[in-house]
């Protein structure tokens, strides 16, 4: 049986940077590893049976490990900046995600979720998200805010949790952890 305090983190990127991150910040229950077009499938099929969740990131670029990611998934995240390129790149990626459903004839939960956001409102947030919405793409409620926190992380690995635990960047986390536990359906007590 999986275990479902733990979480494993499949690097699917060449840049491999959130392995790299995960590996430094040795967060407790969390573990990481690489993984190509070749070897997704298999690396999904024995995290399964460790971790009670699997994420997987990609390379923004359409390729084969996108669509086999997208066809084992229960959530899509299509991270996005608040710019009109990030909406045509959300666009693509939500394509892959629809040949996947197509190919494994099954709806798969998909949502965008703005990025470095600023933490003062500004106005292109809200267009940016207009024109999601105008796409037919849904989207979290929960941004990812620009925070120095985030961008610290990439050097220590150590989630802003442990950090500062009462700080904004912890807080945002926590947001959309629960957004996301939300969409898989997940309860506390279990
Ligand atoms: N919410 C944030 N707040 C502050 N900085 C951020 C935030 N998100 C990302 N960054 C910074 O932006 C850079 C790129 O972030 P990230 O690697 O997450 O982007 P990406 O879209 O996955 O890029 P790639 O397509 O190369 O995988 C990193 O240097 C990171 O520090
Ligand atoms: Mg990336």
């Amino acid at each position: 049986m999986p275990d479902n305090r733990l979480v494993e983190c499949i690097d699917a990127d060449p840049n491999q940077t959130l392995y790299q991150a995960i590996r430094r910040g040795r967060a407790k229950g969390v573990r990481a590893e690489v993984a190509n077009g070749e070897t997704l499938l298999a690396a999904v099929a024995e995290a399964s049976k460790r971790a009670g969740l699997i994420v997987i990131d990609l390379e923004g670029t359409a390729n084969q490990a996108m669509l086999y990611a997208c066809g084992k998934a229960n959530l899509v995240l299509i991270p996005a900046q608040p710019s009109l390129f990030d909406v045509v790149e959300a666009m693509k990626t939500h394509a892959v995600v629809e040949q996947a459903a197509d190919l494994t004839r099954r709806e798969i939960t998909t949502r965008v979720v703005l990025s470095r956001t600023p933490v003062l409102r500004q106005r292109v947030v809200e267009h940016s998200r207009k024109q999601f919405a105008e796409r037919g793409l849904p989207m979290l409620s929960t941004e990812l805010m620009e925070r120095t926190a985030f961008r610290l992380m990439t050097y220590t690995g150590t989630p802003p949790w442990e950090d500062d635990p009462e700080g904004g960047a912890a807080g945002n986390v926590t947001a959309l952890g629960d957004e996301v536990a939300a969409l898989l359906g997940w309860t506390d007590n279990g």
